[in-house]
């Protein structure tokens, strides 16, 4: 589907199968959130905008490269908490911006909470970092509020999404790119993606 990025490098789809498994513990969950987060960002930040500089080497002087936009990695609290710490060690001069949501269980909508956005933005791309993409709801929300408060480029950057997900995300955000390890079958009946990997939040704080 168009603007639909499922990373088919063999080290996500590996990482994602050890994700998956019921048998893997906080630590390792944690670990490989981080690692996974790392190499979709890789992915999504492809396109990045590059701007010639003069570089002088040991041995002289040669032209480089500089990244020019600055970026702004925006997790979705809590779940989205994981895939900040790898993905800031490769753009360590990224901002981090929170946003507090919740699902509230019975209407399955999103609950802002928090919200630590800057008065104005400041970058020229945000990377919206979430696991999962289940009904769309958080994303959408947050996406809004992104737009709302004037960020131009975004991004949505999560691990697995079911196609409800995707599709109220392009629908509501046709102009967001969408980067994932994998597109599940369906949500189940209290809205979580099957087969997935069970509650990603739950997994990585040892809350479940
Ligand atoms: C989960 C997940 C996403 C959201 C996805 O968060 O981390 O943020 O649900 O669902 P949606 O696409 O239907 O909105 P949850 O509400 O469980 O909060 P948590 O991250 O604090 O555990």
């Amino acid at each position: 589907m168009e603007g639909v990025y499922v990373s088919q490098h063999p080290l996500v789809q590996h990482k994602l199968t050890l994700l998956r498994n019921k048998k893997t513990n906080s630590t390792q969950f944690r670990q490989l959130v981080r690692e996974l987060a790392i190499l979709l960002a890789y992915e999504a930040t492809e396109d990045l905008d590059l701007a010639p500089v003069t570089v002088q080497t040991p041995m002289g002087e040669t032209e480089g490269f500089e990244v020019r936009e600055a970026i702004g990695l925006v997790p979705i609290l809590r779940a989205g908490l994981g895939m900040v710490n790898g993905v800031w060690e490769m753009m360590p001069s990224a901002e981090v911006w929170h946003i507090g949501l919740y699902r509230d269980e019975r209407t399955l909508r999103p609950v802002e909470y928090y919200n630590k956005l800057p008065v104005d933005p400041r970058v020229q791309v945000c990377l919206v970092l979430d696991p999962m993409l289940a009904t769309g709801g958080s994303a959408v929300a947050t996406v809004s509020l992104l737009k709302e408060w004037g960020a131009r480029r975004i991004k949505f950057v999560g691990l697995i999404a079911a196609p409800e997900g995707i599709a109220a995300l392009r629908d509501a955000h046709p102009d967001v790119p969408i980067h994932l390890a994998a597109v599940d079958e369906r949500l189940n009946d209290i809205g979580f993606i099957v087969p997935g990997l069970g509650d990603a939040g739950d997994r990585q704080f040892g809350t479940g």
